[in-house]
């Protein structure tokens, strides 16, 4: 009788976390004076903020060790802010995450040429990413989809691309789907740009990560890959046992003075199967963030270019190295390299892949 009364509570308790309630709300307009909406997912043990320009999770509340909710990732109070300046704060970022070499690559024997926002490479899709154009919104079970149709053409990129992305709480996951299809052979490569501090604030230096990966990318100056896949054996890029992001971030190391910190690609040992690829676990507060994705790659960027200078939700000033992007993704310059993962999308194919960011405290 006990035991059945256990798993009925027990029960109870899991399809209530499962379930989640979706609201709507205006949070503003960009200056052409489009409507942004915001929209709020709630379950039991989640809550995230998530709204149509950029696709952007402005807040997301998990709990510590004695049930304590609070927001772990960075962000601003307003659309107005985001507009202002915003290093992709939680941001989706398309069409090619991370950096193309002197923002040129080729494609069927056939020069393409992305803007250069970024020294001279190219960075997060060009000087208008997914991260800066409002995608539509629509309620689903759980979550919200958002589409957007990126002209061919658009930022250089060729082919009609449509990207659907749905963000849904299911249980302990924030999950992230993201499908597109492409009407010309073009390159994809999308993710998700959240930084997290899972103590709520301060700097993100005592977080322990541990990462599946025996390999990364090593960087040139520009952090383009060399096209070297090197071991991690006796370097401070080893997370394959869980190590405090600040125990050897200042050591004398050529890659981790390029990044000013890490701002690396790791090869995900996974070999592309769908599993758990980095945890993440704060002490003081014991929150713990499970990485799970399909994807071969995983940005660790440690935040080295925050200066202070943001002023983020709640008046907090964000210092250098107060949050964390775990970016699930494919290798950074890939149209560059043939040895790398292909990024190729096909018209007749889908773009389909999936991470999901889960929270647990012990
Ligand atoms: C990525 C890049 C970093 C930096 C941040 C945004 O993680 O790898 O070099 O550009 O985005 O500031």
């Amino acid at each position: 009788m006990k035991f059945v009364l256990a798993l009925v509570i027990t029960m109870t308790l899991i399809t209530a976390a499962s379930h989640s309630q979706v609201t709507k709300q205006p949070f503003g307009k960009t200056p052409d004076g489009t409507a942004v909406d915001l929209y709020v997912l709630k379950n039991s043990a989640l809550e995230a903020h998530i709204m149509t320009y950029g696709g952007i999770v402005v807040s997301l509340k998990a709990a510590d060790r004695h049930g304590k909710q609070d927001d772990v990732v960075l962000g601003f109070d307003s659309l107005d802010l985001y507009l202002a300046s915003s290093p992709y704060f939680g941001a989706l970022i398309g069409r090619y995450g991370n950096r193309i070499a002197k923002g040129s690559f080729k494609l069927d024997g056939k020069t393409y040429s992305v803007p250069k926002n970024d020294g001279e490479n190219s960075l997060h899709g060009g000087t208008k990413g997914f991260d800066k154009v409002v995608w539509a919104g629509k309620a689903i079970p759980n979550g919200l989809e958002l589409t957007y149709v990126s002209k061919d053409g658009e930022m250089g990129y060729p082919g009609t691309l449509i990207a659907t992305v749905r963000y849904t709480l299911e249980g302990h996951d924030l999950r992230i789907e993201y499908t597109a299809t492409t009407d010309k052979d073009t390159v994809l490569n999308l993710t998700n740009h959240s930084y997290f501090n899972l103590a709520g604030s301060g700097d993100i230096l005592n977080h322990q990560v541990k990462i599946k990966a025996s390999h990364y990318t090593p960087v040139d100056a520009g952090l383009i890959p060399t096209g070297e896949l090197a071991t991690v054996e006796a370097t401070p890029f080893d997370f394959r046992k869980a190590t405090a992001i600040g125990a050897r971030i200042d050591t004398d190391n050529e890659q981790l003075r390029r990044g000013k910190g890490y701002d690396h690609n790791w090869v995900l040992d996974t070999g592309g199967k769908f599993e758990q690829v980095a945890e993440v676990y704060e002490p003081t507060t014991g929150r713990v963030l499970q990485v799970l994705t399909s994807e071969p790659g995983l940005q660790f960027y440690s935040g080295n270019f925050l200066d202070g200078t943001l002023k983020g939700k709640k008046g907090g000033i964000y210092a250098r190295r107060s949050g964390l992007c775990l970016e699930t993704q494919h290798f950074p310059d890939s149209p560059n390299h043939p040895n790398f993962p292909s990024t190729e999308l096909k018209p007749g194919t889908r773009y389909h892949t999936t991470t999901w960011y889960r929270f647990a405290a012990r």
